[in-house]
């Protein structure tokens, strides 16, 4: 895994009231005690602020699960990049497959929303992923291949420097099914020629490339054993502070 900091970070999606994500947060600030691994959790938008009373003090970083790519503006429903940074966020996660499958989502929106983030210092997660269908039919590569090269179109390597990509295969997300740790592996090393062919050797060894998808905590050893894993993007198990814990300490 080179010199690169694992990171595991949980994505609560549309689960938890205020109060309910305060108290796992709260939970989870109490058994975390790490300092090797870099640990996020996105909670939905309207728990931002109390969760980030609740972990300031811990080393639990709080992410967002979306933003709009303008400043501010007419845009009813929208949060911007430097919203997101006030209410504590470090980190933001972009094109995860539910918001490309259900709110229109595609490369282009993916690109401008990295390059806001970026604009606010804000370290951006871009999520990329094939479905079944595309698996089946022999087209993973092709699509992560469009989805790097378009997500990340005009950048410099420098600009990209905190970027984090997330693997999640569309058809490991909440279904159980987790990809091997040799077909992650596989797609994970592809991922990281990708940015080396794109931006270079420094940032393709740099990147730290998640793995997504029904990470549970009796898989997570033996994904993170791989070498081109980083970490990883965890959904329904990163719910629960104790198990989510237990992922954070593989
Ligand atoms: P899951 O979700 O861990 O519940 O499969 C992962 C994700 O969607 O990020």
């Amino acid at each position: 895994m080179e010199n690169r900091r694992p990171l595991i970070a949980g994505n609560w999606k549309m689960f938890k009231t205020c109060p309910e994500a305060v108290e796992t947060a709260r939970q989870l600030a109490q058994l975390v005690n790490i300092s090797t691994v870099d640990v996020m959790i996105a909670p939905q938008f309207t728990a931002l602020v109390p969760v980030s009373d609740v972990i300031k003090r811990g080393c639990v970083s709080l992410g967002a699960q979306n933003l709009f790519w303008e400043s501010e503006g007419a845009y009813t429903g929208e949060i911007s990049p430097a919203m997101l940074v006030s209410a504590g966020c470090r980190y933001v996660i972009i094109g995860h497959s539910e918001r490309r499958q259900y709110f229109g989502e595609n490369d282009d929106s993916v690109n401008k929303k990295i390059k806001a983030a970026i604009r606010d210092n804000l370290i951006p997660i871009l999520c990329v992923g094939e479905s079944e269908k595309e698996r089946e039919s022999k087209e993973t590569f092709n699509v992560l291949d469009r989805q790097i090269t378009k997500g990340l179109e005009g950048f410099s390597s420098n600009e990209l420097d905190t970027l984090v990509i997330a693997y999640e295969p569309v058809w490991a997300i909440g279904t159980g099914k987790t990809a091997t740790k040799e077909q992650a592996q596989e797609v994970h090393r592809f991922l990281r020629s990708m940015v080396e062919k794109i931006f270079g050797n420094i940032l393709a060894m740099s990147v730290r490339i998640l793995y997504g998808g029904s990470v549970k905590p009796d898989n997570i050893k033996e994904l993170m054993e791989m070498p081109d894993v980083d970490g990883a993007l965890v959904g329904g198990a990163s719910l629960d502070a104790e198990t989510f814990s237990k992922i954070i300490n593989f």
